[in-house]
């Protein structure tokens, strides 16, 4: 495969401080308002220029944009949801959510995965073992489309609708599934994220010691 280089297209001019502080999980997404392909391609161009391991450049994205084959794959995505809070928690349905959680709005996307404009799979080449090379990619996809607008969120599936998710797509044996990731311009607001500051994430020196703005 011939490498190019490429350079930034002029629409991803969003500040990378901007777009790092802002991108969050965006579940609600606007099913009336197509993302073009020329948006998608700088997503993806974006991905691409990621990191990986010798550059090996293992990671491969699929991209759904057919109407019915994501409400087909919204119902496996739902089935995928549910089988993991099963798994992982005991949950039957919407009554075992707690009220407040995170879940709440997982589980809408759940329910409403089928309407996304656009779903993109995360693959890669190689089997096994490679989703460090993937994920730099991922990253990039998802704070390109931050500077485009365009609402993303990560999401993985389960054992349980893999094979028939491999079915769907043709997806050969040998290729590895890392994530999936509805796209989208947001319905409505979103705010800001919150997560732990960086004088608690961050060791200086030994485990455990703390960084000078601690
Ligand atoms: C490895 C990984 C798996 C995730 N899986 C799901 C998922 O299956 N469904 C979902 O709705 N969100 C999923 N998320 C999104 C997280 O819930 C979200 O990034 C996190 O809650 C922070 O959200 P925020 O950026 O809006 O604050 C996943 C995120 C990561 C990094």
């Amino acid at each position: 495969m011939e490498m190019i280089r490429m350079e930034a297209p002029g629409e991803l001019d969003m500040s990378i401080g901007e777009a790092m502080f802002t991108q969050r999980a965006i579940r609600r997404l606007d099913p009336h308002r197509p993302v073009s392909d020329a948006r998608l391609k700088m997503v993806l161009d974006a991905a691409s220029k990621a990191p990986s391991g010798g550059n090996s450049q293992p990671a491969r994205f699929l991209v759904v944009r057919d109407r019915d084959r994501i409400r087909e794959f919204g119902r496996l995505y739902h089935e995928a949801w549910w089988a993991k809070r099963r798994d992982e928690l005991g949950w039957t349905g919407k009554a075992d959510i707690p009220p407040g959680s995170v879940y709440r709005m997982a589980s809408r996307l759940a329910d409403e995965f089928g309407d996304a404009p656009v779903v993109v799979l995360a693959l890669s080449l190689g089997g096994g073992g490679t989703a460090h090379s993937v994920f730099p990619s991922v990253q990039n996809l998802l704070l390109a489309a931050r500077a485009l607008g365009i609402g993303s969120v990560l999401t993985t599936l389960h054992p349980q609708v893999m094979e028939r998710v491999y079915a769907m797509f043709g997806i050969p044996a040998e290729v590895a599934f890392h994530c999936c990731i509805p796209l989208g311009y947001p319905r409505g607001d979103f705010g800001p994220t919150s997560r732990f500051p960086s004088s608690e994430t961050t060791s200086w020196e030994r485990w455990n010691a703390k960084p000078p703005w601690a």
